[in-house]
């Protein structure tokens, strides 16, 4: 029997961060039939990958994507950079179980409270199914959002009996196939939660094999309290803990990189604990006073009460209201803004630690988004990798694919063998490149050829072909896997 797709003559490079080698790749249904030389076989379909590269599809390891997946599931800001699989869920806040209204930052999501209608996990996991997107998803559960839902005060620690409901609901969507809980106690609606209450909310996901992945409490000068924070949680739940998009922000915290990667490296001797990062010196998130004081600069993204100032400066949209800073940043809210506080050199040291992964944090619904939504993929590839050599190809690859799958603990995912999901990007080396900017921030990356969802090819040429393949996929792991052992 030929195989469905043949793709001939491509760099494999696997995603283990092995060297590259040529070979042919065979798919045949969902799964990789072979690899190696194909000899004189021929496939129902083939490719020519002469020239290029073939990878694991992506695996975006930190995304706001959950309400995407259903309202676009063409997914074109991932797909068009190769990526495959999403993580959703991420800094607490997630499309489901819905809280009954969206406060800051839960509104990242949406557009007027009109989305969070999902009683239950598995109610997304319905919606999820019949919008068929193009990515798979990996989702995980806000601590934020069970909050505001079982919480009437945020402004206080969770009760025992509220601590209790949370507990259940996170216990039920894992069983329902989410992966893990994150938190966001950085956000004011999960400030008041202490680690005691992150710690009890936590409970079940030992049992289910759940992550814990934390939008840090301080990520400026308090950023090493916060990293012990993040390291017990991890040893009290028994779990493995990821660093969501790692930084040290604001001036006065530039270089401290050297000191916040090395307790990451000293812990993970003893406990499991992983870290990501998106390839940029701006953040983004809703737009907050406090976040202002250590920008730089900050740029709108966008405003509900004056959409019109999107994309323009914070003090001169605050000219163009006739107000001074503080009182436009009241005036603009609810309103999102990308935030200039890191250092170039911090962001590749992060970047280059072995354990760190590539998660874009992209926010896809921002009118004027940050460019990570449509470039962090292609930028670690062409601007980091080729251009800079702050690493092989190889190793860029790794940390947007098998380093990611090993620590989600997403079976077959994440590499190039035999048996493997046929989750596969196939891109031009030389070529690739984020066009994404600050000013024209959605703008496709080139370089990107053809894009294969689970056997089935979701991009040819660069184009979409609108065959969409993407499902939930649940991860599961433990401390003591390997993938955080080695
Ligand atoms: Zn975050
Ligand atoms: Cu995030």
């Amino acid at each position: 029997m030929p195989p469905d797709l043949l793709i001939r003559n491509a760099t494999v490079i696997d995603g283990t961060n092995a060297p590259r080698f040529q070979g042919d790749v065979a798919v045949t249904g969902k799964r990789i039939e072979s690899v190696g030389a194909g000899g004189d076989q021929r496939g129902r379909i083939e490719i020519d990958a002469a020239g290029k590269v073939l990878a694991p599809g992506f695996i975006d390891v930190h995304t706001h994507d959950d309400r995407l997946l259903l309202s676009d599931p063409a997914m074109l800001p991932k797909l068009l950079q190769g990526v495959t699989t999403v993580v959703t869920g991420n800094c607490g806040i997630s499309l489901a179980p819905s809280p009954p209204s969206a406060p800051p930052p839960l509104d990242l999501l949406d557009d007027g409270g009109t989305w969070y209608r999902f009683p239950s996990f598995e109610a997304y996991v319905a919606a999820l199914a019949d919008a068929r997107p193009a990515t798979n998803c990996v989702a995980l559960v806000g601590h934020t959002s069970l909050r505001v839902r079982t919480l009437e005060r945020l402004d206080r620690e969770a009760t025992p009996a509220q601590v209790a409901v949370m507990r259940a609901e996170l216990d039920a969507a894992l069983a329902a196939g989410a992966t893990g809980l994150s938190a966001g106690p950085a956000y004011a609606p999960a400030a008041a939660a202490s680690t005691a209450e992150l710690i009890a909310v936590g409970q079940p996901l030992a049992a289910h094999g759940g992550i814990f992945t934390i939008h840090m409490r301080n990520e400026h000068d308090g950023v090493l309290e916060s990293i012990e924070e993040t390291l017990a949680i991890g040893r009290a739940l028994g779990v493995p803990v990821v660093i969501s998009h790692h930084k040290v922000a604001g001036a006065q915290c530039h270089g401290m990189s050297v000191q916040t990667l090395a307790r990451i490296e000293s812990a993970s001797r003893t406990q499991a604990v992983g870290l990501d990062c998106y390839p940029y010196c701006a953040s983004s998130t809703v737009l907050i006073a406090d976040a202002v004081r250590y920008a730089s600069k900050v740029l709108l993204t966008w405003s509900r009460p004056h959409p019109e100032l999107a994309g323009l400066e914070l003090g001169v949209a605050a000219g163009r209201l006739g107000l001074p800073v503080e009182r436009a940043i009241a005036a603009l809210q609810p309103a999102g803004a990308v935030y200039f506080i890191m250092d170039e050199a911090d962001v590749q040291r992060i970047l280059a630690f072995g354990a760190t992964m590539i998660g874009s944090d992209g926010l896809p619904h921002d009118p004027h988004p940050h460019p990570r939504l449509w470039g962090s993929f292609a930028r670690v590839l062409g601007h980091y990798a080729r251009d800079l050599a702050l690493f092989p190809l190889e190793t860029a690859i790794h940390k947007m694919s098998g380093l990611s799958a090993a620590r989600f603990g997403l079976a077959g995912r994440g590499i190039i063998r035999p048996g493997a999901i046929a989750d596969l990007v196939l891109f031009d080396p030389a070529a690739v490149r984020d066009n994404a900017t600050f000013e024209h921030p959605t703008r496709p990356a080139s370089g990107i050829d053809t894009v294969i969802v689970a056997g089935t090819i979701a991009v040819a040429g660069g184009k979409p072909t609108g065959q969409r393949a993407g499902e939930l996929v649940t991860g599961r792991v433990g401390i003591g896997d390997a993938a955080w052992t080695s």
